[in-house]
């Protein structure tokens, strides 16, 4: 088994990094229900995102994936690599205590975005597991929340 990434793997002369993260059925945002979550594409989105990141200085990487374990590992290697993480960790929000677990091993700053307001929908969306680890929540903005989230990221990072 390859180990764990080293925490010293973050270039001080670089400018900092976000890593953005995205969890299941993202990938069909344009088609999947345009009424709940917009008609942009997640490229359009991270593409918003990564946009406003450069105005502010920083660098982002964006990812997607529709399994779990993809994405507790990238949070892990994020410990060495990145200086912050925005996530929409979409239906594992809900029941992912692992993601929970490996935002917590990464000891970096979270910010947890939603495209809809999951509190105005079904109960089983009220509750997430990954505020409890979140610096902050921002949802029910469609696309934009992912730049609102750069711009809170970035005044964290600057602090
Ligand atoms: C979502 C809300 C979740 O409840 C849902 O499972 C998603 C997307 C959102 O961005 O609004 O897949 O995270």
């Amino acid at each position: 088994m390859a180990p764990a990434s080293p925490t010293s793997g973050r270039d001080p002369t670089k400018a900092k990094s976000i890593l953005i993260l995205n969890g299941p059925n993202l990938n069909m945002l344009g088609v999947r229900e345009p009424t709940i979550y917009g008609k942009e594409t997640l490229q359009d989105l991270m593409t918003m995102a990564a946009r406003r990141a450069t105005e502010l200085g920083f660098l982002t990487d964006a990812r997607q994936s529709n399994h779990e374990g993809d994405l507790i590992t990238w949070i892990h290697q994020a410990r060495g690599e990145h200086h912050g993480i925005i996530i929409n960790p979409a239906g594992y929000t809900h029941t992912s205590i692992a993601i929970l677990d490996a935002l917590q091993v990464s000891e970096l700053p979270v910010i947890e975005i939603h495209l809809s307001n999951i509190h105005k929908r079904e109960e089983f969306r009220h509750h997430s597991y990954v505020s409890k680890v979140a610096r902050g929540v921002i949802c029910g903005f469609g696309g934009y929340g992912y730049v609102m989230a750069v711009d809170a990221m970035a005044r964290f990072l600057k602090e």
